[in-house]
């Protein structure tokens, strides 16, 4: 069997700056800025030639959990069977970006029934949350590692339930034989990575605030380095007691007194999470949430996640203007970049779960209303002032502007099978390492901390505040992009709520710019989201700092650590991965 192997990070990783964050003395503008999880350098690497398949491809961030993936493909599996094999071996190999104590969102392409799904992984606040979980006794906002590190942050984990489910709704393999790899690779040890290695010197503070998580990131109050053999027999033994008794396993028994235990039990900083919390869990089925771009449908997760209105207004935004004088021109910049902050701004105001609050997803995103918005960029200077649109919607809303924090961290998985299912699933424990706690074998998220920490400004609530079920709002943009009724790319990012810019540039790279999915996956970021426009340092991006100075902008030249993998679907399958992580493309 022949398998391609694409591009793979090698080399020196980059260090970046991610002190403790003050959000009152910061501002949300700021703290914003700062990146947990480090990228390899893009200058180190070229972009290679993307990966050709014809029945089947996987991408992802490492290539342990590719294989396991491929494996599966190879062997008759469908997409679903390939995500649970790719999932539970990034949970090892990649554990501070996504595990089964997290959260994700899976966009699926069903192709027996020619339809597009989507699921709903993402965490829930306990039942004993209150909209101060992340305010002090005077109603200040916590600083945001304070809320983090430890027990407050954790929310009921949905990524095993989501696995569970697409895998008893799509799969055609043994359940118990997806999780032997990443079981037997547990237990005989993996080498670790030169990123894992980076991060874990990089956060070894916060890692040692849990005697467990120390232990294992750091053996003998050293951080494990680069190849070193790490073992995780918990994590086998998690991996032995789901493979037997199925994902329930996770929800009720000894492995959710454990998790219990650990978040109630945490040193400084304890959580409100039960076991009740953990039975009542469901995975939600919504519809896919398309807005139209050019001759495509680009589709994607809807709330809890902000990710396919903001990709999707962005995009509706700009449908009027001609972007083909490609990502050095400072026009089509300032075009991208003024549309994203429109879309921000009403992203900040509207956008929560809408089991909770009432959210105007098709005013948001209806032709009308973004023609009007798109309008405002009809100048030829930064627009001075950015403010939330008033989109259609049968309810009055008075909302606040929240301003949640999401540094970047999360992991990225595009697949194809040969059947013709496509599954596009971003997948997270938040913060890189998530709340630091660790039990059987994998880290717990700190997703809570997406939530806004302010619950009111002046009065007027703010839509995406603590309530007890509800689920934090997401930036995690899954996207599949739909011609005449078919799929035609698979796209996706980590990066906290860079994620929606990196994944909207990547679509325009591949339908305005012609780009290859390894040109668009390398493709130097340049993103604006509340003003600032971020350029990524060591790339080409820099050199349009001082055309986006001349119209207006601020400029900030910095690391931008996407992950995006993607996959381009025509007459042939054809892949990319993000050079400033490890992921590769397999196919056949
Ligand atoms: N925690 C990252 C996100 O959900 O957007």
């Amino acid at each position: 069997m022949a398998m391609c192997l694409a591009v793979m990070a090698q080399g020196a990783v980059a260090q970046q700056a991610a002190d403790a964050v003050d959000p009152e003395a910061a501002g949300v503008g700021v703290f914003e800025s700062l990146s947990p999880e480090v990228s390899a350098s893009l200058a180190l690497k070229g972009a290679g030639a993307p990966v050709e398949a014809s029945q089947w491809m996987v991408a992802a961030a490492n290539p342990h959990a590719v294989q396991a993936g491929a494996d599966v493909l190879a062997a008759g599996g469908t997409a679903a069977d390939a995500l649970v094999a790719v999932q539970v071996m990034l949970g090892l190999v990649e554990p501070q970006s996504s595990g089964l104590g997290g959260g994700a969102f899976l966009v699926w392409y069903d192709a027996e029934r020619g339809a597009l799904t989507t699921y709903d992984g993402r965490e829930t606040a306990p039942l004993a949350a209150t909209p101060r979980l992340f305010q002090d006794a005077t109603g200040a906002p916590l600083r945001f590692f304070d809320a983090v590190v430890g027990g407050r942050s954790v929310g009921t984990p949905g990524t095993p339930a989501l696995l569970a489910q697409v895998h008893e709704r799509y799969g055609r393999h043994a359940w118990a034989d997806l999780l032997e790899p990443a079981r037997k690779l547990a237990a005989a040890g993996f080498s670790v990575s030169p990123r894992l290695a980076q991060l874990v010197a990089n956060d070894a503070e916060r890692l040692a605030a849990s005697d467990i998580t120390a232990e294992y990131f750091l053996p003998a109050g050293v951080p494990v380095a680069a190849g070193d053999r790490l073992v995780n027999l918990p994590y086998a033994h998690t991996l032995e007691v789901l493979a037997q008794q199925g994902m329930g396993a996770f929800y009720a028994g000894d492995l959710a007194k454990s998790i219990v235990a650990t978040v109630q039990g945490a040193k400084d900083n304890p959580g409100v999470l039960s076991e009740v919390d953990l039975a009542i869990y469901r995975v939600k089925e919504r519809p896919a949430v398309c807005a139209a771009y050019r001759a495509h449908e680009v589709c994607g997760m809807g709330p809890p996640s902000s990710g396919a209105i903001a990709v999707g207004q962005t995009l509706g935004m700009l449908q009027g203007y001609d972007l083909s004088a490609g990502p050095s021109d400072v026009t089509v910049r300032r075009l991208i970049g003024d549309a994203a902050r429109l879309a921000f701004a009403d992203r900040g105001r509207f956008v929560a779960d809408s089991d909770f609050v009432p959210v105007p997803v098709e005013g948001m995103l209806e032709p009308s209303y973004l023609a009007q918005r798109g309008a405002l960029l009809a100048g030829d200077r930064a627009l001075e002032e950015v403010s939330a649109g008033s989109p259609a919607f049968d309810h009055a809303l008075n909302w606040a502007d929240g301003e949640a924090i999401e540094l970047p961290s999360t992991s990225h998985i595009s697949i194809v099978d040969s059947y013709g299912n496509v599954a596009s699933m971003t997948t997270t424990i938040e913060n890189g390492f998530g709340s630091r706690l660790m039990v059987g074998g994998f880290l717990l998220n700190n997703e809570l901390t997406d939530f806004s920490f302010r619950s009111h400004r002046e009065g007027v609530p703010i839509a995406n505040r603590v309530e007890p079920g509800k689920r934090p709002r997401s930036s995690m943009s899954p996207t599949i992009v739909m011609k005449d009724g078919a799929p035609v790319i698979v796209a996706g990012s980590p990066g906290g709520s860079r994620i929606i810019g990196y994944t909207t540039q990547a679509i325009i790279a591949m339908i305005d710019w012609g780009m290859d999915p390894q040109q668009a996956a390398t493709l130097p970021h340049a993103v604006n989201r509340f003003g600032t426009y971020d350029l990524e340092a060591g790339t080409s991006a820099e050199a349009l700092a001082d055309g986006l100075g001349a119209v207006g902008y601020e400029t900030n030249a910095r690391a931008l650590t996407s992950g995006l993998h993607l996959i381009a679907i025509g007459d042939r399958l054809r892949g990319g991965a993000d050079p400033r992580r490890e992921g590769i493309v397999l196919g056949e």
